[in-house]
């Protein structure tokens, strides 16, 4: 058998997953012997298939939905983020073989926030953002951790938002859904983390206009690329950042655990996973 370090990317379902191109990608570029897979596992399987890795010869996993949170509760121990944010969605396996758990997703965004708006810090104060599932529970966690003093949390479904304003603490402050646009004069960072915007969801009804000039938007959504938030920000003058960096952003860390080089996000990249986008 091949001693190559393997990883794969864990869900249920795994075919639109994007970090095979990711990961195989950057395998080539740094001439490394090691292979990066999908795992099509189903929940009940999923606490047999962790334990199975090693035997599997896999040095790691990332973790997609909907495994992100019983993939938490499977490892021995997990990182602060993975604990704040209640999910994991990369796993290694350390000098013992015991099952370590990171997630790197609030990584990611901070990560890609910090590229595409470098002054967003001096200029943030307040913060919106819309939605509460799985993703804004991690950009709270980066944003909380970044120091931003004040966060106007707002969702569809109020009583999801109220969880994690209860969850997280002190900055988020819960705004209802309709009252979203009168705040938006007061904010100097906009997040989208719901799916209004990706292709085939309805676009998302936001007063772009009514941002401060110096406000940066960004979407989680990348496909498109450029969501209708985005453009209408950019029409603006505004700072726009898309989501795709955060999604080649979080994939950082695990490479490096896996196959002991720290890779690179580049736009070689960036374009090689474009072209990837629009075949799913
Ligand atoms: P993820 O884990 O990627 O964050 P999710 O948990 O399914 O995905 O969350 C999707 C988010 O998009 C939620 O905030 C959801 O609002 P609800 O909590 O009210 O469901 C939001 N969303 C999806 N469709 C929406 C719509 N038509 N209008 C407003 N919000 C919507």
């Amino acid at each position: 058998m091949s001693k190559a370090p393997r990883a794969c990317v864990i869900g249920w379902p795994v075919e639109h997953s994007r970090s095979p191109a990711i990961h195989g990608y950057w395998l080539r570029q740094y001439g490394i012997d090691g292979a990066y897979e999908k795992e099509a596992v189903r929940p009940e399987d999923l606490a047999a298939f962790l334990s199975d890795l090693p035997a599997n010869g896999y040095v790691g996993a990332n973790v997609t939905l909907p495994h992100k949170e019983a993939a938490l509760h499977a490892a021995r121990s997990a990182d602060v983020a993975a604990k704040a944010i209640g999910a994991a969605n990369t796993l290694w396996l350390d000098a013992n073989g015991s099952l370590q758990a990171s997630n790197t997703d609030a990584y990611g965004f901070m990560t890609n926030l910090d590229e595409g708006a470098p002054k967003w810090r001096e200029t943030c104060g307040v913060a919106m953002v819309l939605g509460a599932g799985g993703a804004a529970r991690a950009i709270l966690h980066g944003l909380i951790e970044a120091g931003v003093p004040r966060i106007l949390l707002t969702n569809r479904t109020v009583a999801k938002a109220e969880t994690l304003a209860r969850d997280f603490g002190a900055p988020i402050e819960v705004i209802p859904w309709e009252t979203k646009d009168s705040a938006l004069s007061a904010c100097g960072l906009l997040v989208n983390t719901t799916s209004l915007g990706m292709t085939g969801q309805p676009p998302l009804d936001i007063m772009v206009g009514a941002l401060p000039a110096a406000a940066v938007v960004t979407d989680i959504v990348y496909v498109p690329l450029e969501t209708p938030l985005l453009a209408a920000a950019r029409a603006r003058r505004l700072t726009a950042v898309d989501g795709l960096g955060m999604l080649l952003h979080q994939a950082v860390p695990g490479f490096e655990r896996w196959f002991g080089v720290r890779p690179e996000v580049t736009p070689a990249l960036r374009d090689h996973v474009v072209t990837t986008l629009g075949a799913a």
